[in-house]
């Protein structure tokens, strides 16, 4: 579907960067030449290398090429007419009073009417300076629209949430900012919301009387890659479970919204947020990885990674225990998990439906054998789709057997965009609803005090398993075990 969008102006702090190169730069070229942008979309990067705008049209053209992308004649024309560079070394007033005429000379060349996105790819240290330097040279406001794109981490802790919050809102409205969680993005965990709210089937089942417990697992097979001086800093708790899982957990949960606008589904997470039951110490496992073999590969561990301390207790793996103590979920846990190095990459909710009441079949199954529960599993990614399992009667044989009905997006769907592109196309149209609002990052990292002030000590796992075996204790109460089906 092609919407028609205003003229604007992008300026992307940490233009240099990765973020830029990985994410941002070929969401917009995808944007672009997908024809969503059918008006003007004006790129003014900054960042600290001392380079012109040929050097960073030269530099996205690289990009592009790198990741694959045919670099087409109308693409390569937008990139030479739209984008620009300014470099700031400092940060100083000055350079932000700089930036401000620059803002105005690219506006006046392209005749765009001031609507503005600053976009902050930049590290979490940076986003106070750089917000408060915005606020003070009246670049907050402008003759049209102004939005501000914040990246994750926001914040490390409550108070510092909060402090980030109350600098934002002195500056901005709350309508003006777009906290970025890219998990919101990607079509699977949107498709939550449709799955849940649009299947009658689903959602009459979906509460305490019929599901015995959730499993939530966002896996990665990759280790700390080249950023171990950002995650030393933040650790897989900070990294992924604050934002990334517990947006997962949130939509899961969630009561159905009154109307299918932003402030109507971010209330409703915030409301999940709020009625989970105090974290006690013995619901939460950390790990670290070791060396170990992922597929093929041996690995090294994570102690022995570059610019990693040799005597690091950053925890690469994060299993937690949660109950929603509200009338839908009370009793039912919510165990997730994330990992680096761990077996594979997958991401995947499995909905664990209780079993049936009396066990009609018993004369039926060996001595070993029982009915399994009915699961729902949700695959986020990779393979996007799910699955259902239930129990049938194997044909001429008195034994039930577990079968799958099965549904992949790939079959049905092509081209399904990437979270990135979404989102830069929502801050584009100015679509809040997936973007975290500032009561919701509060009341995530407040759900997570006691853990972050009392980090238990990681322990050791092989890179290319599952994580500790401590992490199974968390789980067996409930008569169950983690999986990935
Ligand atoms: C990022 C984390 O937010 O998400 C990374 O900082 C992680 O550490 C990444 O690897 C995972 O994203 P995806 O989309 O590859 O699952």
């Amino acid at each position: 579907m092609k919407v028609s969008v205003e003229p604007h102006l992008f300026v992307i702090f940490g233009a240099t960067g990765d973020l830029m190169h990985r994410k941002l730069l070929p969401a917009l070229y995808r944007l672009v030449t997908g024809g969503h942008l059918t008006k003007k979309c004006v790129i003014l990067g900054v960042a600290r290398t001392d380079q012109d705008d040929a050097a960073f049209r030269q530099q996205a053209q690289q990009t592009l090429l790198d990741a694959g992308f045919l670099t087409e004649d109308t693409a390569n024309k937008w990139m030479q007419e739209n984008l620009h560079y300014l470099p700031m070394m400092t940060s100083s007033p000055d350079e932000f009073a700089a930036l401000a005429a620059k803002i105005e000379a690219v506006e006046r060349e392209h005749e765009l009417a001031g609507n503005r996105i600053f976009y902050l790819a930049l590290p979490p240290s940076a986003f106070p300076t750089t917000i408060e330097a915005l606020g003070s040279v009246g670049l907050n406001k402008s003759a049209g629209w102004t939005r501000l794109v914040i990246e994750k981490p926001f914040g490390r802790d409550l108070a510092s949430a909060r402090e980030l919050n109350n600098l934002v809102h002195h500056h901005f409205d709350e309508s003006q900012v777009y906290r970025i969680d890219h998990y919101l993005g990607k079509e699977t965990v949107q498709n939550l919301l449709f799955f849940r709210f649009a299947n009658v089937m689903f959602e009459s089942l979906w509460n305490r009387d019929r599901i015995h417990s959730v499993q939530i697992t966002v896996a990665e097979d990759l280790g700390v890659e080249h950023r171990a001086g950002y995650y030393e800093t933040a650790g897989a708790f900070r990294d992924m479970i604050q934002n990334h899982v517990t947006q997962l957990m949130t939509l899961v949960a969630m009561e159905p919204p009154v109307g299918f606008n932003a402030d109507d589904i971010r209330e409703e997470k915030v409301q999940v947020l709020r009625s989970i039951a105090p974290i006690k110490p013995g619901d939460f496992v950390f790990g670290q990885y070791a060396a170990g073999k992922v597929g093929p590969s041996a690995v090294i561990g994570y102690r022995d990674e570059e610019k990693v301390d040799p005597e690091s207790i950053t925890e690469t793996f994060v299993a937690l225990r949660l109950e929603v103590a509200n009338w839908r979920w009370q009793g039912v846990p919510f165990y997730i998990r994330t990992g680096k190095r761990l077996q594979r990459r997958v991401s995947q909710i499995v909905v664990n439906f209780r079993k049936p009441p009396v066990s009609l079949f018993r004369p039926f199954q060996g001595e070993d054998s029982s009915i399994h529960s009915n699961k729902l599993v949700i695959s986020i990614q990779p393979d996007e789709g799910f699955d259902l399992h239930f129990e049938v009667k194997a044909p001429g044989e008195t034994k039930v057997e577990t079968q799958r009905l099965r549904h992949r997006y790939s079959d049905t769907f092509t081209n399904i965009p990437d979270g990135y592109q979404t989102l830069l196309f929502d801050v584009i149209l100015g679509d809040q609803t997936l973007f975290v609002r500032a009561d919701e990052v509060e009341a995530s990292w407040k759900l997570y005090r006691p853990l972050l002030e009392n980090p238990p000590a990681p322990h050791p796992y092989w890179a290319g398993s599952w994580g500790p075996t401590e992490a199974e204790k968390l789980i067996v109460h409930s008569d169950d075990h983690w999986r990935v089906i």
